[in-house]
């Protein structure tokens, strides 16, 4: 499947969160630096980020995807984009504890998060946007304690949370986006 965001050159289809924060760093300096897409499907988001960052890689378990984004590079004539298979759940790349920023969109997996979390350089920044609450692929969520142990060890730049359905604080629920920097 191709999607159409990868013909879209003003990045439409890409995280709208993620487009707020790149374009607007005034405050932190995170060009000629390294990115991290995780997992990048088939690129929704990577071409955009190669347009901020020196170097981006796109990691994700499913080949077609990634063999998805190789096509298109050439197409966008962009050669700062590498991908690299991994399953997260049996491997945490050591390119993460290399990044700059390392962005998780559309994917929450407790264990992989955690695995990320600890492999992040002092510094490094952390974009974090969960499914939505409407459901679809990889739709697992955390509930206020997944949440609040997760944000340990992070300085918070920004955060939206949403409680899907109810409040109930056990229950995963909780739809959020951060930026977040590792201490
Ligand atoms: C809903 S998509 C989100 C992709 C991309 N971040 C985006 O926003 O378009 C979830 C992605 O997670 C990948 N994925 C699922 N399980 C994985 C695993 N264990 N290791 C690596 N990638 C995985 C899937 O192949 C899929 O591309």
């Amino acid at each position: 499947m191709i999607g159409p965001h990868h013909l879209d050159k003003s990045f439409q289809y890409s995280s709208k969160d993620l487009k707020k924060f790149l374009e607007r760093p005034e405050d932190i300096d995170i060009k000629k630096s390294i990115c991290i897409d995780v997992p990048c499907g088939n690129g929704r988001n990577i071409f955009f980020l190669a347009s901020h960052f020196d170097k981006v890689i796109g990691i994700d378990i499913n080949r077609e995807y990634l063999n998805e984004i190789e096509t298109f590079k050439a197409v966008y004539r962009t050669n700062n984009i590498s991908c690299k298979i991994y399953d997260l759940k049996i491997i945490i790349p050591d390119e993460i504890s290399k990044a700059n920023l390392v962005s998780i969109i559309h994917f929450y997996d407790k264990q992989v998060i955690e695995g990320i979390k600890r492999n992040l350089q002092p510094g490094a920044i952390l974009f974090v946007e969960t499914p939505n609450c409407r459901g679809g692929n990889y739709l697992d969520l955390p509930n206020e304690n997944d949440l609040v142990t997760f944000l340990e060890g992070f300085d918070i730049l920004s955060m939206k949370k949403n409680y899907c359905n109810s409040n109930y604080r056990e229950q995963k629920n909780i739809s959020f986006t951060a930026v977040l920097i590792k201490c």
